[in-house]
């Protein structure tokens, strides 16, 4: 399947099918972007959308988190875990702040200089907020690659990521691209789920080489601990 093929598949999937009613899909603000993709690293949607919101009233840019007491932070972040991530979104927004007066940058080299700010969440800002091309590769996009073209590379070994970005990289269209990263994460999060995905209505039931073969169960491929 071509880059082209495959993108107009997820765009015109997500268009029909995606979730576009998200409260930080509702102004396309880079820093709504930062903070929404950084809860959503480690927990669901419906558990982020209160702390989210919570967190844009108290918290509306990178200038009122920046000169927040780190008290009140992780006050606000209580209840998510990963206490981490609370500590590097301020750290992000401070620098963001001191060295870009206050404007989250769309560049990719920019944005990875930032501390907190890892690969995922460059193609995160850059497709979101600026809908500029930005490859990201989460469970969900692993799961979806490792099904649609039988891929042996193992999804909880860190080596094996660099195949998964480079497919996510191939794969990324030059266009329209907050819709195909939405539609990347929706198709994985809502159709080809890690348990009974639902084949039948997959926008790539006819070209999906695990399906082909019967064998979506037993993609993706993870290493035994
Ligand atoms: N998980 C990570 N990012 C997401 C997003 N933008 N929408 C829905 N689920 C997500």
């Amino acid at each position: 399947i071509s880059p082209e093929q495959f993108a107009k598949i997820v765009i015109d999937w997500q268009a029909q099918h995606g979730r576009n009613d998200l409260p930080w899909q509702r102004e396309n603000n880079p820093y709504h972007v930062l903070v929404s993709e950084l809860m959503l690293q480690q927990t669901q949607v419906k558990t982020v959308i209160p702390y989210f919101e919570r967190w844009i009233t108290r918290f509306p840019d990178v200038s009122a988190l920046s000169a927040a007491s780190e008290d009140e932070v992780m006050q606000l972040w209580q209840g998510l875990g990963y206490y981490r991530r609370a500590r590097n979104l301020q750290a992000a927004a401070t620098t963001v702040v001191n060295q870009y007066d206050g404007q989250i940058p769309s560049s990719a080299l920019e944005l990875r200089e930032i501390p907190g700010i890892g690969a995922y969440t460059v193609g995160a800002i850059r497709a979101f907020a600026y809908d500029a091309p930005g490859a990201i590769v989460d469970g969900n996009v692993k799961r979806l690659f490792a099904r649609l073209f039988t891929l042996p590379f193992l999804i909880n070994k860190s080596s094996h990521d660099r195949y998964f970005w480079d497919l996510a990289e191939h794969y990324t269209p030059q266009s329209q691209n907050r819709r195909f990263a939405q539609g990347l994460l929706d198709l994985g999060a809502t159709l080809c789920k890690p348990k009974q995905p639902d084949c039948e209505v997959c926008p790539f039931h006819a070209s999906c080489l695990s399906l082909k073969h019967d064998q979506v169960s037993a993609f993706p491929k993870r290493q035994a601990k």
